[in-house]
């Protein structure tokens, strides 16, 4: 896992929005993962930025949303159809066919998320996923106890994801208690992994999934399975890190990683 430290959450946000941008530099009709919350609008912004002003072009992306409330149509103003259309996709030269996100007002959500599963397939799977974290633990939806082989389904929301996303809401008793979202085996198989986090309130928790031990308690903690997870975090998030110095002296000595590891 190659953990990259920021000073604030502008520096955050410009490091992955710098990754991603590269990422579709490299490879135009890329497909990538997105996440919604507080945690990556500084990245959407500063992608949007890259598209006005340096021609970042979205024309041959595909994307596919992490997850979705279920029961709440793509125009509720809380639903994460709505949060990516006006967060990003409105801003940018996406195709709208090339845009996916699970459907919170769907009949048979089983079939759904087959469905959603297949489309990845045949879009050649994910290039690069993007991810933010619950002060639980969770990536996606996917509470603690989720398989690391769970797929796209249903999910039931734990009590304190409904707390944390209460702020969005009304009140308390508006939030959602079901999910549709990727699994970890469905993240897991993104060839990298971008994950995000700022603020105190996700210190033990990034310490949890970065210097602790593997379990789907904690299930970010999945990513150091992965071959290729970068994790980005800002100052107060990494705060409680024990390794910070090193993973300092790796960011502060740039030149020997590029010329040994090639990156
Ligand atoms: C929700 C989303 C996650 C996101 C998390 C953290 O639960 N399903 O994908 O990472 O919120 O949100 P925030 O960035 O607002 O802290």
């Amino acid at each position: 896992m190659e953990v990259i430290l920021t000073n604030d959450y502008e520096e955050m946000s410009k490091t992955a929005a710098g990754i991603i941008a590269a990422q579709i530099r490299k490879k135009p009709d890329s497909v990538i993962g997105l996440a919604t919350g507080s945690t990556p609008l500084g990245t959407y912004k500063e992608l949007i930025r890259m598209h006005r002003e340096d021609g970042l072009d979205f024309s041959k992306v595909t994307t596919f949303n992490l997850d979705e409330y279920l029961g709440l149509s793509p125009s509720h103003d809380q639903s994460y159809n709505y949060f990516m259309w006006e967060n990003l996709f409105k801003h940018i030269n996406i195709n709208p066919e090339n845009v996916h996100i699970p459907q919170g007002l769907v009949d048979d959500a089983e079939a759904f998320c087959e469905w959603y599963e297949e489309r990845i397939k045949k879009a050649g799977g994910i290039d690069l996923q993007l991810l933010g974290i619950g002060s639980d633990g969770h990536i996606a939806f996917n509470e603690p106890g989720s398989s690391f082989g769970s797929r796209t389904r249903v999910k039931t929301l734990e009590e304190q994801t409904i707390k944390d996303n209460a702020r969005f809401f009304k009140n308390e008793d508006e939030v959602p208690h079901f999910a549709i979202t990727m699994g970890v085996g469905t993240i897991l198989e993104a060839r990298k992994i971008l994950l995000i986090a700022n603020g105190e309130n996700k210190a033990p928790v990034c310490k949890a999934f970065i210097e602790g031990p593997i379990t789907s308690q904690v299930t970010a903690s999945a990513l150091q399975l992965h071959p290729h997870a970068m994790v980005v975090l800002e100052e107060k998030a990494a705060s409680m890190l024990e390794r910070k110095k090193y993973y300092n002296w790796i960011r502060d000595n740039k030149h020997l990683v590029q010329k040994y590891l090639g990156r």
